[in-house]
């Protein structure tokens, strides 16, 4: 037991006990209590787990008062400088940035693994032909789990999670273009292994037989930036669920599908989406000072999408990369973009000089420039979160891996606060 504790007092019977308190190498120290129900017989009230350390992890780190990020200890602005997102997603789950050999043989292992079994395909036609894509994203994932059933028995075999995690990663730049075809009634395009991992990625989503997809130095490097900042986010709320359905030992494509519904809502990767939708409404720098107004009305639910985040109470390190390269892509690319782009610049300069968003800490948070990031390189609006999900898709994976590990995995099972009816007797519907 660790020497420094906490001491919980219960005043009413004046018991006291004694919990130890766990250092981290970053971060806040953590009070172990959870023997508290067989202590004093309380649970500790936590909704949104705003205190709640769920696990301890090796992987990613966040200080939010400080606006940073890292990812394996490294700074992500250090990756996003001078890495790649492949090999991004070999530090992640392997813990170490890879050597010569192992990003080859990495490289490899991936791109033998980017096709879908021909049977899945299928799957695609059930969908109208409207359907979100991160409806059918969600469904076709869950249903990949299908195509490998030996997995269920096989979670326990650190070979076969790693399997698992390289074939999740290679085929959902797949799964997310053939999303896209599928939508605008294009053939699908197949994976090509002589491609990089970004490249083959556009080319499935844009190309159309014998006229391979080009895209400019800038805008891959935009999108490879983009891949690597949303790469892992620490106990967010898809990873949270992707570890709770791991905890039961389900199968990890249906858990990354869980992850894959929990991040489609705008208060989590859906505010890409949302963002550009609010530009757009907006319109005009002359029409943001009532919005604003909009946005600080209590009776008003609308938000400044993109702006506030639960943990970075300072600044969002990501935006500050994402600023900056969206700035570069825009003047290179799409000029027709550029109106958006400076009611979004006038909209973050009018917010951050208000008393309403200082005080809250309220800043831009990734999302508010990776839409302007994939509407500049044609992606619809309606797959901005699926890209996301494309992206996150390593840190779910990880994540679970990482839990899995564990030498006991519990289930995972919060208690409650009941405030519904005391116990009372059945009364029969003529006496109701
Ligand atoms: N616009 C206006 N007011 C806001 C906003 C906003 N975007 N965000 C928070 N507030 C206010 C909120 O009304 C509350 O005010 P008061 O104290 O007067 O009641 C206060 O700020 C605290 O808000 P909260 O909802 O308790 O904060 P939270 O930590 O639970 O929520 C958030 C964080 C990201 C859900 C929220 O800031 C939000 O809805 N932002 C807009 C959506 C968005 O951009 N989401 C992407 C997050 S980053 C991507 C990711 O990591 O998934």
């Amino acid at each position: 037991m660790s020497k420094q504790t906490v001491t919980i007092t219960d005043n009413r019977t004046g018991k006291s006990i004694e919990y130890p308190i766990h250092e981290g190498i970053h971060g806040p120290s953590v009070i172990h209590s959870q023997n508290l129900y067989k202590d004093l017989g309380m649970f500790v009230y936590d909704p949104a787990f705003m205190t709640t350390a769920s696990c301890t992890s090796k992987i990613t780190f966040i200080d939010g008062d400080k606006g940073i990020l890292l990812y394996r200890g490294y700074p992500i602005e250090q990756l996003a400088e001078h890495s790649s997102y492949l090999e991004v997603c070999y530090l992640l789950i392997n813990g170490e940035l890879p050597r010569q050999q192992q990003t080859i043989d990495f490289t490899n292992n991936i791109n033998h693994h980017t096709m879908l079994h021909e049977g899945l395909l299928d799957f695609y036609k059930g969908f109208r032909h409207d359907a979100h894509p991160m409806s059918m994203l969600v469904g076709v994932v869950g249903a990949l789990s299908s195509y490998y059933p030996d997995q269920i028995q096989d979670i326990k075999n650190p070979e076969h999670r790693y399997d698992a995690a390289i074939r999740l990663l290679a085929k959902m730049p797949t799964i997310a273009a053939n999303i896209h075809k599928y939508i605008i009634g294009q053939p699908y395009i197949y994976p090509r292994n002589n491609l990089g991992y970004v490249d083959n990625f556009m080319n499935m989503m844009f190309s159309v037989p014998k006229e391979d997809y080009k895209f400019s130095e800038t805008a891959k490097k935009a999108l490879e930036i983009i891949l690597i900042l949303h790469a892992d986010h620490e106990q967010n709320a898809s990873t949270s669920t992707v570890r709770l359905a791991g905890s039961s030992q389900a199968h990890p494509f249906s858990c990354v599908a869980a992850g894959i519904a929990t991040l489609w809502g705008p208060a989590h990767g859906g505010a890409n989406e949302a963002v550009i939708k609010m530009l757009e409404q907006i319109g005009d720098i002359k029409n943001i000072p009532q919005y604003i107004k909009k946005f600080k009305d209590k009776n008003d639910p609308t938000r400044l999408m993109g702006f506030g985040h639960r943990v970075y109470k300072n600044h969002d390190p990501r935006a500050t990369i994402i600023r900056n390269i969206c700035h570069k892509l825009l003047k290179e690319l799409d000029t027709t973009q550029q109106p958006l782009f400076e009611v979004a610049m006038e909209l973050e300069r009018i917010a951050l000089e208000d008393d309403y968003f200082i005080e809250r800490k309220l800043y831009p948070n990734v999302d508010f420039y990776s839409g302007m990031i994939f509407k500049a390189l044609g992606i619809p609006l309606n797959m901005f979160t699926v890209m996301f999900a494309v992206a996150r898709t390593v840190g779910w994976i990880s994540q679970w891996m990482e839990m899995m590990e564990e030498p006991a995995v519990k289930i995972g099972r919060p208690r409650q606060l009941y405030t519904g009816s005391a116990q009372r007797d059945y009364v029969s519907i003529d006496n109701r």
